[in-house]
């Protein structure tokens, strides 16, 4: 029986509120509406955005809602003017969404769009309304994806076809946590031949600028991480170097190190932390004259960064990067090639795996110190 132009009910992880575990529930997924698509989701990944807004301390969270943001799955039905993607293909959702419309996207710039901007970030649908319901209560989209649901409704501009053979399990991940730190080394740093990179924190974006490093054949590419178990995943992944700052010797700082090993220091330094003292070392370990630190890690609500200006007066650049500057729909396909190609891993960082029932044990898994990723099967 066809599903399509009614409702779905099925299963979806309901964050209820802030600080609780998230709770199985039938949900109804109504269908979609005009340039709006309904997704069967097949895996998600767990990201630290999903933690930090469960968490009850990001001050944007609204509840109740249905997080997860790293999703593939297949399209189930499309609304009126759907042209991009059709029922049956498989696609990987968008946080970032890509309209080629707004003034965002035309700029050649930048990857960030401002066509769905507003309503995601209050949780709903471009109309300004939601498609899900539970127990006589409306439920909040999250990030425009919600992938916590076996299914759900997104725009059209928030979602990717891409090559159907790749294991949805895997390109998950290509949603956020890998792409996120493969494309700040590739498209925002372009890193380029014989550049030496130091990487703040080796969890899933960490290593995965490391990778963006290792193809752009970067020189010295140093991982600095306070957890000694990340160093033989730094190394697997292509790191030549790992420092742990809380080894080295009293009078020798993280900056020192950084820059005795690089002869000056590293031309582009990555923050995949979110800690905003570490942001600073990475700056100060950048080299005078050129060298750029990048962040991508997400601090906590009313953190500041601060450095002296003269750091930046001679010459250090510092930027920022999201969703690794990939502009979803136009590169995300070439990223899949690349996956099938064996030119990235991403396999690899699946330490950790679970039923949709066991979703909450994927966000005690990250809190524990040995996971990089941990992948939901949602079917
Ligand atoms: N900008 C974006 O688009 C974007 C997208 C996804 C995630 N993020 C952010 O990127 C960051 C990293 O995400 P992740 O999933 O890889 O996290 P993760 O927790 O898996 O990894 C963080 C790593 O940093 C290490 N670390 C912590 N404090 C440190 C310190 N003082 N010095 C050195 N290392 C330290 C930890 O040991 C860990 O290995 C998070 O802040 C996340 O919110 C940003
Ligand atoms: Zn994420
Ligand atoms: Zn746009």
């Amino acid at each position: 029986m066809s599903t399509v132009g009614k409702s779905i009910f099925c299963k979806a992880a309901v964050a209820w509120e802030a600080g609780k575990e998230l709770s199985i529930e039938e949900v109804e997924v109504l269908p979609p509406r005009a340039h709006e698509v309904r997704i069967k989701i097949h895996y998600t990944g767990v990201c630290h955005t999903d933690a930090y807004t469960l968490s009850g301390v990001d001050p944007e969270g609204a509840f109740p809602v249905i997080l997860g943001h790293e999703g593939a799955g297949i399209i189930e039905s499309v609304g009126e003017g759907v042209t991009n993607v059709k029922p049956g293909d498989h696609v990987i959702a968008l946080y970032t969404a890509e309209c080629r419309k707004c003034k965002f996207c035309k700029s050649g710039k930048t990857n960030l769009c401002g066509s769905v901007r507003a309503t995601q970030g209050l949780g709903l649908m471009p109309d300004g309304t939601s498609r899900f319901r539970c127990k006589g209560k409306e439920l909040l989209h999250f990030m425009g994806c919600s992938t916590f649901s076996q299914y759900t409704v997104v725009a059209d501009v928030s979602v990717v076809a891409v090559n159907p053979t790749a294991g949805m399990d895997k390109t998950c991940l290509l949603g956020c946590g890998f792409t996120t730190g493969y494309g700040a080394a590739t498209i925002t740093a372009k890193v380029e031949a014989g550049d030496n990179v130091a990487i703040f924190g080796a969890g899933c974006v960490g290593l995965s600028v490391v990778q963006g490093a290792v193809t752009n054949k970067a020189g010295k590419i140093i991982v600095v991480d306070i957890n000694n178990k990340k160093k033989d995943w730094a190394f697997k992944f292509g790191a030549t170097d790992f420092v742990n700052p809380l080894e080295l010797p009293k009078d020798v700082t993280i900056v020192d190190k950084l820059i005795e090993m690089t002869d000056g220091g590293c031309d582009y330094t990555f923050d995949c932390t979110g800690n905003v003292k570490v942001m600073r070392n990475a700056l100060e370990a950048c080299h005078k004259g050129w060298g750029t630190s990048i962040v991508i890690g997400v601090a906590a609500a009313g953190e500041e960064i601060s450095t002296r200006p003269f750091q930046l007066v001679t010459g250090r650049n510092w930027r920022g990067s999201a969703f690794g500057g990939f502009k979803g729909r136009t590169q995300l396909p070439g990223l899949v090639e690349d996956y099938i190609s064996g030119k990235i891993q991403i396999e690899d960082m699946i330490t950790h795996r679970h039923q949709l029932d066991q979703i909450n044990d994927a966000f005690h898994d990250m809190h524990g110190g040995d996971c990089i990723r941990a992948v939901v099967d949602m079917k």
